[in-house]
């Protein structure tokens, strides 16, 4: 059997909501001091969406990024990863492949488990591209994080869009063929259908985000994944900073090495800003890894750990391809960041209040936000979207 070519993520950009909430607003609302969400989660700020955005616009937004500099050519497969998505039957990928005029001949679908699944899609492209090394797999990850008021899951709230492209000789990462699982039904967290707040078990799902580590890693090791001194970089699913420090401790420790444990400040930057944007967020921590760590990571393995509520964790590793850094485009990520715009406590509130409005019922949005697509209501019982010129 001939060798395969190495395959993995080609391209990536983010995509954020344009209002932002700094979580001294909601510290001061709850009566709690701000230095348990600042220090105790290790959280700055969060990313809330506007009247007339969802999780299709950040994701086509971020899925634009990306075709913009990479073309539609071989793209076939559209996957969009979420567990906020907008409809019951109809992918939130079809009205993203309609705004981003991709090809007719393109396969489209919505996949779902809680945070894991944008590494299930990656899994999914990897092997679509095995199978056909001309053909690339866009995978786009999106997701508002959203939390009953005065809940202690409130401050751990976000919204944000990965995209990137899996092909073959990828530019920024291949990834390595060994990966390890574990799946466990467990009630730590999760939406019954008809309601837009998660429910959740704060202190169980962080039990149940170790064990599943545990779980996973221990699979990657015994099928031969790399030992974690050969590991150069971690990134793991980030509902909140502090998660993933614990989850780094945690992986220390069942490794038993005695090297000390990388940091992973580079990985934490961009979801410290944005809070926790669910099967998006790991990803969120590569392009942070890639665009903040300062040393050239060319060469260097990166561990990722994905971890979706319920629950599925897995774990797996890429290699940095050289020339990476000419793939990155960390002027577009912060200008993501900065022209998003401030609200206090009581605009907050009612955007959270609005985002409950009745799915099967007509309404128009107001043209809150300057980003390339708008969520423009529903007509028909339909959901609307436009694109801007
Ligand atoms: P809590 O119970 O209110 O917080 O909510 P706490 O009392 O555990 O305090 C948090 C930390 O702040 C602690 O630090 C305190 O000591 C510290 P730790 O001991 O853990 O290191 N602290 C302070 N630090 C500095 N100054 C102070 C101060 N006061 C306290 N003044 C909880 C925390 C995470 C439970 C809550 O936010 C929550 O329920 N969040 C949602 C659930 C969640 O994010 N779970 C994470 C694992 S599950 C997961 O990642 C999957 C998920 O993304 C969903 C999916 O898969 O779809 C959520």
């Amino acid at each position: 059997m001939s060798e395969l070519a190495p395959a993995g993520i080609d391209e990536m950009a983010f995509a954020t909501a344009h209002r932002v909430l700094d979580l001294a607003e909601i510290a001061r609302r709850n009566g709690v001091e701000v230095g348990k969400y600042y220090v105790g989660l290790g959280q700055r700020r969060m990313s809330v969406a506007a009247e007339d955005e969802d999780p299709v616009t950040m994701g086509a937004e971020a899925a634009r990024a990306v075709l913009d500099r990479a073309g539609v050519a071989g793209v076939r497969t559209l996957v969009f990863a979420t567990e906020s998505g907008v409809d019951q039957s109809k992918s939130a990928g079809v009205y993203a492949h309609r705004l981003l005029g991709l090809p007719a001949h393109c396969r489209v679908v919505e996949i779902k488990q809680a945070c894991y699944s944008a590494t299930a899609a990656l899994q999914f492209g990897l092997g679509l591209v095995a199978r056909e090394p001309s053909e690339k797999v866009l995978v786009v990850a999106s997701d508002i994080a959203r939390y009953r008021l005065g809940s202690a899951g409130e401050p751990t709230q976000g919204a944000a869009a990965v995209a990137f492209l899996v092909g073959a000789n990828p530019g920024l990462m291949a990834i390595e063929p060994v990966s390890g699982i574990f799946t466990a039904e467990i009630d730590d967290f999760w939406r019954p259908n008809g309601m837009s707040e998660a429910l959740v078990d704060g202190k169980l799902s962080l039990e149940a985000y170790l064990g599943a580590l545990e779980g996973a890693w221990g699979d990657y090791r015994s099928r031969g994944g790399a030992g974690f001194g050969q590991i150069d970089r971690f990134c793991y699913h980030q509902p909140f900073a502090k998660m993933a420090l614990k989850a780094h401790a945690r992986l220390h420790e069942l490794a038993g090495s005695d090297a000390p444990a990388a940091r992973l400040d580079a990985g934490l930057a961009l979801s410290r800003e944005v809070g926790n944007s669910y099967t998006a967020s790991l990803y969120l921590g590569l392009l942070s890894l890639l665009e903040n760590d300062p040393e050239d990571l060319s060469g260097r393995r990166v561990g990722l750990f994905a971890y979706g509520s319920g629950c599925v964790g897995e774990f797996l590793a890429g290699i940095v391809q050289p020339g990476y850094r000419t793939r990155l485009r960390p002027e577009r990520t912060l200008e993501s960041l900065v022209r998003r715009v401030p609200v206090g406590y009581e605009e907050y509130r009612i955007l959270h209040e609005l985002y409950e409005r009745p799915a099967a019922q007509d309404y128009g949005t107001a043209a809150a936000t300057d980003g390339p697509f708008r969520f423009a209501g529903v007509s028909g019982m339909a959901r609307r979207y436009e694109r801007r010129a």
